[in-house]
């Protein structure tokens, strides 16, 4: 990367640029891990996970090991069939904690129904769980001072921090999603940050009463309206000066056009959030994988 790159701003013509925050990252992280890697004498190793045939996983899980090996991370994945029993997935997940070689583990989700996808996350070595979902992690993220968090909303407050608002004391933000995955963690990514906080989600009564208080909008719906295919967030929806952090892909919630005239900064769809999911991932995969051989 250029050095005129490496100084280009995140935010500019109030559009963040993703797709840049997440090179430089990578770029960073791929230093990192040539140095480690020369250091301990082993590099870091990603394994991922797939039970069934779920083409967006296999998509997304195929997108982590190219970024991965791009900068420096082994990564191997085992593809499981549909009918995978429980036991047959705690055996390996039980295999891959007991394997030094392993630095980080992902299982894919959904999984499929026959599968306690919670007994699964809280069975990886909380060290390895590159996710930031097994219990340990989640405890540390209620109290503050987490170490792995998970990808997306990690990705999100990281595009926060460089666009100057790492403190969000006095702002408002307005989330549109409570998942397991993007909203309930960012909450406490949010609050450890002195935001106020506001969860909306499909049940929420009159949502643009809550969009127009937002100093910052993050928004994962994921769907247009069913009525008529218009976007959820339309300018009438946002106050002048708002930062808007659209999640969904591979369609944005927002009418990026309209709401740019009124907002600050907002993400694209797509170069925005997206790159900067996977990229939080290899952030998390050299982290457990530092804290690791520096034990050992
Ligand atoms: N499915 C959708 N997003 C994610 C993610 O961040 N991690 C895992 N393991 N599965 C997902």
């Amino acid at each position: 990367m250029s050095d005129e790159e490496e100084l280009k701003p995140i935010c500019e013509d109030h559009v963040i640029k993703g797709k840049r925050l997440s090179n430089r990252i990578r770029r960073n992280v791929q230093v990192e891990v040539e140095k480690l890697t020369e250091k301990y004498g082993i590099a870091p190793k990603l394994v991922t996970v797939i039970v069934g045939e779920d083409p967006g996983s296999q998509m997304y899980v195929r997108m982590k090991h190219k970024a991965s090996n791009k900068a420096g991370i082994l990564s191997d994945h085992y593809d499981l069939p549909e009918k995978t029993s429980q036991d047959e997935l705690m055996a390996l997940i039980k295999k891959l904690n007991e394997t030094i070689e392993v630095h980080g583990i992902l299982v894919q989700l959904p999984l499929p129904k026959q599968i306690d996808e919670k007994a699964i996350i809280s069975a990886i070595d909380p060290l390895k769980d590159v996710d930031g979902f097994s219990p340990q992690n989640i405890y540390r993220l209620f109290y503050g001072g987490e170490k792995l968090s998970s990808a997306t909303p990690h990705g999100i407050v990281t595009m926060l921090d460089y666009i100057g608002m790492g403190d969000l004391s006095g702002k408002h933000v307005v989330i549109i999603n409570r998942s397991t995955i993007v909203g309930k963690p960012l909450i406490f990514l949010l609050l450890n940050r002195n935001a106020t906080v506001t969860i909306c989600h499909s049940r929420t009564a009159d949502l643009p009463s809550f969009t127009r208080q937002a100093d910052v909008l993050v928004t994962a719906i994921g769907r247009r309206k069913s009525e008529d295919d218009s976007f959820f967030i339309t300018q009438d929806m946002v106050k002048e000066g708002v930062v808007v952090i659209d999640v969904s892909t591979p369609h944005g919630d927002v009418d990026f056009e309209n709401v740019k005239e009124k907002a600050l900064c907002i993400t694209p769809v797509p170069g925005g959030v997206g790159p900067m999911t996977i990229t939080m991932l290899l952030q998390n995969v050299l982290d457990a994988y530092s804290a690791q051989v520096s034990k050992s």
